[in-house]
């Protein structure tokens, strides 16, 4: 048996082996990060598909670099920037690339990078491929992360976190938007779970703290979740989206993202400014069902219930299954204990969400 065989064995018998699955389009979907359910709206697609095809080309062809970048990406830039209050943005083909990019081309050597050590994986394995000094902090501590900074000798510091983090679904702490300031340190904010879920304008966790977007922070954010589309995008001052133009190797060597996928997400923007309220509505109640049923706290849209063993994640997730209701089992290494992950997605309905819940209450106490 060779060392992958024997690996794969390990992960079974730890009940840790992962499979992709085909579930039935007409499953109900409280494991997606489709938050706003848009995912499903056909009058976005149309119209999508309509301004493509005002177009001569529908395909992007080459780097931004080379001759790639198309007015659909520019629109789209310009659009992100007007909402949020950024100076520049820049459009890449995922999010994952996006903190790839930033990570890599602005941390540079005698640079000190800080990391919630609880942050995304494209982050984390963007920090091994940098000369800065990298120093992982206890999750969501400001506390910890100040004692951090006061100790540093570097010139610049740099700040990575996530405005609502991906697993346990809480809240960037927001005297560590604070920290960031004080210490004039620059601090990158990974949008994925919070843009287009929390905030007055549903634009994530500068606007949900109502705070003023300063030159040294930077925003990056995934159109494959809210926006309902796929791709990422980058939000920073101008100095620093012409800095990752000539730096970062994600813009430079890869295809411009899909022009479909632009297109659409820019229809989801214009879709979420005008219907953030009902929108935010609809939230509210849904976090008001999953407090009150499973008495855990969900600021954003991501209920992550305890549970503890991965055989027992497991069985819940199956039995859930056999309702035709599909939720994500977390188990290590992606959590530290594993979790039901259920996301209180607007595409489904409440009695739904209500019907859920109570089933995994149910479950959790047999
Ligand atoms: C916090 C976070 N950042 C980045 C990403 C990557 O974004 P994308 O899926 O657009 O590559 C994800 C998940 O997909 C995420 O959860």
């Amino acid at each position: 048996m060779n060392f992958y065989e024997r690996e794969l064995r390990a992960l079974k018998r730890a009940n840790r082996f992962r499979e992709r699955h085909i579930y039935a389009d007409a499953s109900i979907d409280f494991a997606s990060n489709d938050y706003l359910g848009l995912a499903h709206r056909k009058e976005l697609l149309h119209s999508a598909c309509t301004l493509l095809q005002q177009y001569e080309i529908h395909a992007p062809k080459a780097s931004m670099l080379v001759n790639g970048y198309h007015p659909i990406h520019q629109n789209f830039e310009r659009a992100l920037c007007l909402a949020n209050g950024f100076e520049a943005g820049i459009v890449l083909g995922s999010g994952f690339n996006a903190n790839i990019a930033l990570i890599e081309a602005l941390a540079r050597r005698g640079d000190t990078l800080f990391i919630d050590e609880q942050f995304h994986a494209s982050g984390m394995l963007a920090v091994r491929a940098i000369d800065a000094t990298v120093i992982p902090f206890r999750h969501n501590s400001a506390e910890h992360l100040e004692s951090l900074l006061r100790a540093s000798g570097s010139k610049r510091n740099i700040i990575v976190v996530e405005g609502v983090y991906s697993m346990k679904g809480d809240l960037l702490h927001r005297d560590i938007i604070d920290l960031a300031t004080r210490y004039e340190a620059l601090l990158i904010v990974d949008e994925a779970h919070s843009s287009g879920v929390i905030g007055a304008h549903l634009l994530g966790v500068f606007d949900h703290y109502n705070i003023a977007v300063a030159p040294n922070h930077i925003k990056m954010g995934t159109l494959g979740k809210a926006y309902g589309s796929f791709g990422g995008y980058i939000l920073a001052s101008d100095h620093i989206v012409t800095y990752l133009i000539n730096r970062a190797k994600p813009v430079i060597y890869a295809t411009a993202p899909s022009l479909f996928d632009t297109l659409l997400a820019h229809q989801a923007l214009e879709y979420i400014q005008e219907h953030h309220a009902a929108l935010q509505e609809q939230m509210v109640r849904r976090r008001t069902i999953v407090e009150a049923l499973l008495e855990i706290k969900m600021p954003a849209l991501i209920a992550a219930i305890p549970v503890g063993s991965n055989t027992k994640v497991l069985a819940i997730q199956q039995a859930l299954l056999r309702e035709g209701i599909v939720v994500g089992a977390m188990r290590p290494p992606t959590v530290e204990r594993a979790i039901v992950r259920m996301i209180a997605r607007l595409g489904e309905s409440e009695e739904m969400l209500q019907f859920t819940c109570k089933f995994i209450n149910n479950f959790q106490v047999k």
